[in-house]
């Protein structure tokens, strides 16, 4: 009997999806396994749309970002009927599970879906690298890489205007793009969700940096990141129609605390979502690849309840529930090296 495996990536887009989409087709078509790939996510699963996916379907993909199944952060648990429509869907395109690419959010609602019976596999992407038992999530090494370049360029200006820059990074519940953007990019401060900053000890470094000739700042903050409490006001996020804090506008709150302490000009640039869009680089592509193939092998030997974790160079089947257990977070080791360069 011909296996099917449906295949749906989920959340926030990132470099690398299409990537682990065309894995995933190439090695079902290996063992004559049929793909059907969702639209948008849970979406495409509630409501049954789906199209099966072909080599000749996946040609080109590799370097393009984005995703072309698309994306939502559909979650079946917020939906009327939601878990009784997910195994309809299986019923009715007689599919032997679900392979779901997804972060935390996606994740979590796919270990769910598991236990109340409709059999899945995960594969972890998010820029934040955040999702636990895993080295690293697809997207994220991209995003380094987009958010260092940043930081070398507004290195440049900043040296030649004598300015504070101050890049504002995605990043939040875990600071990893702004630890490993900062630490590449040379940043002079890197303040990240996991260590609450004190603005006028910041300020205090750029001011001893200018007094020993060195009168410009690289300073990297990831969105999710919060100062002491007690020190300065930051205003609350608006929420978005999941209700999660819409993020992004602490580096402008930094900016203007580190002019006003300093008496230094500053500029403030938030990345946004250019973290999120365009070529995955070639790790990502690798960690994609990998994550595809064994997802599938993985589906063909019936392992669901399983999700495809990176511990390079190689990718290993963990149990599912590893994954979503709350966010993984920046190890203080790391971060006190990146401290070294503050001093
Ligand atoms: O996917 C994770 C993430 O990139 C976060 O870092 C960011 O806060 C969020 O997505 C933004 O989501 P949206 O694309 O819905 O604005």
């Amino acid at each position: 009997m011909t296996r099917r495996i449906g295949l749906l990536t989920g959340g926030g887009d990132c470099s690398g999806l299409n990537a682990a989409i065309r894995a995933v087709v190439r090695r079902a078509e290996q063992d004559a396994a049929t793909v059907l790939g969702f639209r948008d996510g849970w979406r495409g699963v509630l409501d049954q749309e789906a199209e099966e996916l072909t080599t000749a379907w996946t040609r080109g993909l590799l370097h393009r970002g984005g995703t072309a199944l698309g994306t939502s952060r559909t979650d079946p648990y917020r939906e009327e009927g939601g878990v009784d429509r997910l195994r309809d869907t299986l019923d009715v395109l007689r599919l032997d599970g679900l392979i779901v690419i997804g972060g935390e959010g996606t994740l979590a609602a796919a270990g769910r879906v598991h236990a109340d019976g409709v059999p899945v596999i995960g594969v972890p992407k998010t820029i934040d690298n955040d999702v636990p038992g895993t080295d690293l999530t697809i997207g994220f090494a991209t995003a380094v890489d987009v958010a260092t370049d940043a930081a070398d360029r507004l290195h440049t200006t900043a040296e030649s205007h004598d300015r504070v820059q101050v890049l504002e990074v995605m990043g939040r519940h875990a600071g990893w793009i702004a630890t490993y953007a900062g630490l590449a990019g040379g940043a002079d401060s890197i303040l990240i969700p996991e260590v609450p900053f004190d603005v006028a000890a910041v300020a205090r470094h750029l001011k001893y940096r200018a007094g020993t000739g060195r009168d410009f700042s690289v300073v990297v903050v990831a969105e999710g990141a919060r100062p002491v409490p007690g020190t300065i006001e930051v205003p609350e996020s608006p929420t978005d129609e999941f209700g999660r804090p819409r993020l992004g506008g602490i580096g402008h709150v930094v900016g203007h605390e580190l002019a006003a302490r300093t008496g230094f000009e500053a500029r403030v640039t938030v990345l946004g979502h250019v973290q999120r869009g365009g070529r995955p680089n070639a790790a990502d592509r690798v960690l994609a690849t990998q994550m595809g193939v064994r997802a599938v092998e993985a589906a063909l030997a019936g392992e669901w309840g399983t999700f495809v974790a990176s511990r390079r160079p190689l990718v290993h089947l963990r149990p599912l529930a590893d994954a979503t257990g709350g966010p993984d977070t920046v190890p203080p080791e790391l971060y006190r090296a990146a401290e070294v360069f503050f001093g």
